[in-house]
């Protein structure tokens, strides 16, 4: 299979370039600095030519049409999983300018990869897209209010993956949102309940058994239903 994953440099993404490898997969990951990306270099090395790293920052249109011309063969799945959370996203100290740049990358870097990479996606038969969102997406399950920037850049990618899944139906491709718990990496902290290698394989088991009617979801890495 060849899979595209963004954000691999550390935390989830760089899990589930492992995991993938790990199991015979082609994996392209998308860093913002290839230079940096010291952790998959060293995955890379015992990879077998699987591995390819490259430059793709979400926000940027140059470097993510340049990181789709660099692709060639189809992807059977792209896992949108660059994101942040940043500082002041709380309503006694809100930084608007943070929470734009929250969207940016959370939500239009999404869309901007997922477009530039959809001519790749058509080539392959039963492509997949899956977009790591978070249960502080969901609106149903916030009782407790604040994480203002966060929490809505991750609505919004819910009902991005969701009007993906039905334009994209008629190319039988799949479009889910999924939440990896909440993960011990540097955005999740070391106080974080779920171990990362813990999450990535609970994503890519339920990113394996994704159907077409599945598609326009919203699951947990434990496979469940996340209520919008
Ligand atoms: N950890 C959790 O508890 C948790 C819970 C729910 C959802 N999530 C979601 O899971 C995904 C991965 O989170 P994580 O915990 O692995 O976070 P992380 O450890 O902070 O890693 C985030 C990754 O995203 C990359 N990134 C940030 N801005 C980018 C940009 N403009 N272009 C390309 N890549 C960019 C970072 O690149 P650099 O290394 O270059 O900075 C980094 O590799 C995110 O979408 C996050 O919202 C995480």
């Amino acid at each position: 299979m060849k899979i595209v994953v963004t954000g691999a440099n550390r935390g989830i993404g760089l899990e589930l370039t492992r995991q993938y490898l790990a199991r015979g997969d082609s994996v392209v990951a998308g860093v913002r600095d290839p230079t940096l990306a010291t952790r998959l270099t060293a995955l890379g090395q015992a990879a077998g030519g699987r591995l390819r790293v490259a430059a793709c920052d979400v926000t940027l249109d140059a470097s993510v049409r340049a990181f789709a011309a660099g692709l060639r063969d189809p992807v059977d799945l792209l896992i949108n999983n660059a994101g942040i959370k940043t500082e002041r996203d709380e309503l006694a100290d809100l930084d608007l300018g943070n929470a734009a740049r929250t969207f940016q990358v959370n939500v239009l870097g999404v869309l901007r990869v997922t477009l530039a990479l959809l001519p790749l996606l058509r080539r392959a038969p039963a492509a997949k897209i899956a977009s790591i969102s978070s249960g502080l997406g969901s609106i149903e399950r916030n009782l407790t209010g604040g994480i203002y920037g966060y929490r809505i850049s991750k609505a919004a990618l819910n009902m991005a993956s969701r009007s993906l899944a039905q334009d994209l139906r008629k190319d039988r491709i799949v479009a889910v949102a999924l939440t990896p718990g909440w993960v011990k990496t540097d955005m999740g902290g070391s106080g974080a309940q779920t171990e990362v290698s813990d999450s990535a394989a609970g994503l890519i088991k339920v990113i394996d058994g994704l159907k077409l009617e599945d598609s326009g979801k919203c699951i947990s890495f434990l496979g469940e239903s996340v209520p919008w």
